[in-house]
């Protein structure tokens, strides 16, 4: 792989040459962008690795138009340069920051409305493990799913980057809290993150044990396949499930005469293609309201590994292997 020498000029970017394994993913180097109005340079100190990027490197998640050139879609560091009509941020700021590509990279450009002030109290680089999954379990569990604090969420892929900023913020929201994993390490994580219940899946069938536990009122799924008809069964009265992946296929074959006496409401979201302003209003609710669980000792990412920007390989094949818990971390 290629290691240029990053500069104010020119920066390393990651590319997927093809779709592939991690050995399709190259560094290579691009002109920095300056930034257009409403826009925010931001030197990186680190980028998320998010399952979505996998994707993407198989060729399933294109970006949308529009989107900086690479992987990557979140990144914390200072702000080298502000297009015009930026306000409330200042060149040296630390931050962190949702984009719709090219994190992975020494320096990316941001809309002003995603980008975040750093939390203090995170290490800067952590902070990158940030943006993504709190901005999806924001929309997806608190705004779509509406929990509330009396009710009990059931997370799927507890130890997941999604998963376990969704059992801290639940708890810190008040609510109970299920979660399944699939080792007895990851269990326990899940169990020190808060988990009032936690599953191994490969042990015990998390349908009778959420039934068992009082049934669940919001259900965050990533596996799809049989979890669907699952999901239905142990769900609550007016229970939202709300699907953000498909690990095991969306193409499922359901009985939903249970949706309908149930009152259940299925759906679903993706966060990537919003329109900029939408993701703006979302980093607005997180820094009001999840901000200060941060700074309470609340929620904090769990990293579970750092990698080198030019062994993003590496951090890939580790992201391929499952084992992981909590976020891997480019370092750039
Ligand atoms: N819709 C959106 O806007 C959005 C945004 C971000 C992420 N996502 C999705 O959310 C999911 C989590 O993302 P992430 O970056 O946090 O991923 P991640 O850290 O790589 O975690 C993936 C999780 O999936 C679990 N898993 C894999 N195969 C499974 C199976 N067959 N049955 C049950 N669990 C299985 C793994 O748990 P075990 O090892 O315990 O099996 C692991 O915890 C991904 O699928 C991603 O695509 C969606």
């Amino acid at each position: 792989m290629t290691q240029p020498t990053p500069s104010a000029e020119t920066t390393r970017i990651v590319i997927a040459r093809e779709p592939g394994g991690p050995d399709v993913l190259d560094v290579v180097t691009r002109p920095v962008t300056p930034p257009g109005p409403g826009q925010v340079l931001i030197r990186n100190t680190a980028c998320g690795v998010n399952r979505p990027d996998q994707i993407e490197r198989l060729g399933f998640y294109p970006a949308p138009a529009g989107a900086p050139e690479g992987l990557g879609l979140e990144v914390s560091g200072h702000v080298a340069a502000l297009g015009p009509g930026v306000d409330g941020l200042a060149v040296g700021d630390p931050v962190c920051a949702l984009v719709a590509g090219g994190g992975y990279s020494d320096y990316v450009t941001a809309p002003a409305g995603s980008v975040l002030p750093a939390p203090a109290g995170i290490d800067l680089a952590d902070a990158a493990g940030l943006p993504e999954t709190v901005l999806t379990v924001w929309t997806n569990v608190f705004e779509i799913g509406a929990l509330s604090p009396d009710e009990t969420l059931l997370v799927h892929g507890g130890t997941s980057g999604i998963g376990t900023t969704a059992i801290q913020m639940a708890k810190a929201h008040g609510a109970r809290v299920i979660a399944t994993a699939g080792t007895a390490e990851k269990v326990a994580l899940c169990e020190r993150l808060g988990a009032d219940t936690a599953i191994n899946y490969r042990e015990a069938d998390f349908e009778t044990v959420v039934k068992d536990a009082g049934g669940a009122d919001v259900i965050l799924d990533m596996v799809g396949g049989d979890y669907v008809q699952k999901n239905i069964n142990c769900a609550n009265a007016g229970a939202r499930i709300v699907s953000i992946a498909f690990l095991k296929g969306s193409r499922v074959e359901v009985d939903l005469m249970r949706v309908m006496l149930k009152r259940i409401v299925l759906t679903g979201s993706t966060l990537r293609a919003r329109p900029d302003a939408e993701k703006a209003r979302l980093a607005r609710a997180v820094r009001e309201t999840v901000w200060p669980w941060i700074a309470a000792g609340r929620l904090a990412p769990v990293i579970d590994s750092r990698f080198a920007l030019d062994d993003v390989r590496s951090a890939h094949a580790r992201l391929d292997g499952g084992e992981h818990s909590g976020k891997i971390l480019l370092i750039c």
